[in-house]
């Protein structure tokens, strides 16, 4: 499906009934990278995945791009598809533009879901990484950003054992347009610190990474869920940063009971007094 969104064209699926879930994807891949969990969740609960602008089957207009617009797109498909209210699930840069969404919409949100991501701004070293990956993007193409990419995106065990899904991931990275890969890398370098907002968020959050993700690694993510009050925290084994991908039957069960959770109003405001993540 296509909307007009904030004078793009917008890809998306929307599917099932029920409890409305969001997913945002990660840097640079698209909405096909939900397959798993629309599959696996759709008879359940309405599962919305979209091409973020610049992604996929959506447009990539040459200039400019930021969280906070990401954001803007999010919002404004939701207006369009007539839901107030959903839980919402990013994975890394996904999980960057829901911290944006959440600082302008917070009465969006039923619950969270923090895949591999990170609140932290980036150093001014991964500053400078984004600007010449950019320059690489515009002088070598897709193809050379896929080879940088997939070590960082797929655990060891993946790139060792699962060669379907480093052709799947190279397979999104080069269909991406280089506007839209350079759009990402400025609008990350330029994200704030999120770090101060994990203790308002009151509402219930799980977070997950992947045991073997180098670009968010769990210690670092752990320190995150442990800012979020009541937040649990799972990592899941022989995964890397697209944990969703690479064991999807542990992710959907993880997320699963999680949406179960709060569909029966099994958090209470109590869960979010404490400062501290419990760890399940
Ligand atoms: C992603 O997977 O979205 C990226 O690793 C995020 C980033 O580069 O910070």
């Amino acid at each position: 499906m296509e909307a007009q969104i904030n004078g793009i064209n917008l890809a998306f699926s929307d599917e099932g009934q029920g409890q409305p879930i969001v997913f945002l994807h990660a840097f640079p891949l698209n909405r096909s990278m939900w397959e798993p969990q629309v599959k696996g969740l759709k008879s359940q609960f309405r599962i919305i995945t979209v091409d973020l602008r610049g992604h996929g089957k959506s447009e990539a207009p040459m200039w400019r791009y930021s969280l906070d617009q990401f954001a803007e797109d999010t919002k404004n498909l939701l207006d369009h598809l007539g839901i107030a209210k959903a839980v919402f699930v990013g994975l890394s840069m996904g999980g960057y533009i829901l911290f944006s969404l959440y600082r302008k919409y917070p009465s969006l949100f039923d619950a969270l879901v923090l895949a591999d991501t990170r609140a932290t701004a980036d150093t001014p070293e991964a500053k400078s990484t984004r600007f010449s990956m950019a320059q690489i993007a515009y002088k070598r193409g897709s193809s050379t950003i896929a080879d940088l990419m997939l070590p960082k995106l797929l655990g060891q065990t993946s790139l060792s054992h699962r060669q379907d899904l480093v052709k799947q991931l190279r397979h999104m990275i080069t269909a991406n347009q280089i506007s839209g890969i350079v759009g990402d890398l400025m609008a990350m370098e330029e994200r704030p610190d999120s770090t101060p907002l994990l203790r308002s968020l009151k509402i219930p959050t799980l977070v997950i990474v992947g045991e073997e993700d180098l670009a968010s690694p769990p210690e670092e993510v752990q320190g995150m869920a442990e800012h979020i009050p009541g937040a649990k925290f799972i990592i899941i084994p022989e995964a890397g940063h697209v944990s969703n991908l690479e064991q999807p039957e542990l992710f959907n069960q993880t997320v699963y009971k999680f949406f179960r959770e709060v569909e029966n109003g099994d958090w209470t405001e109590r869960d979010f007094g404490s400062d501290s993540g419990s760890l399940i």
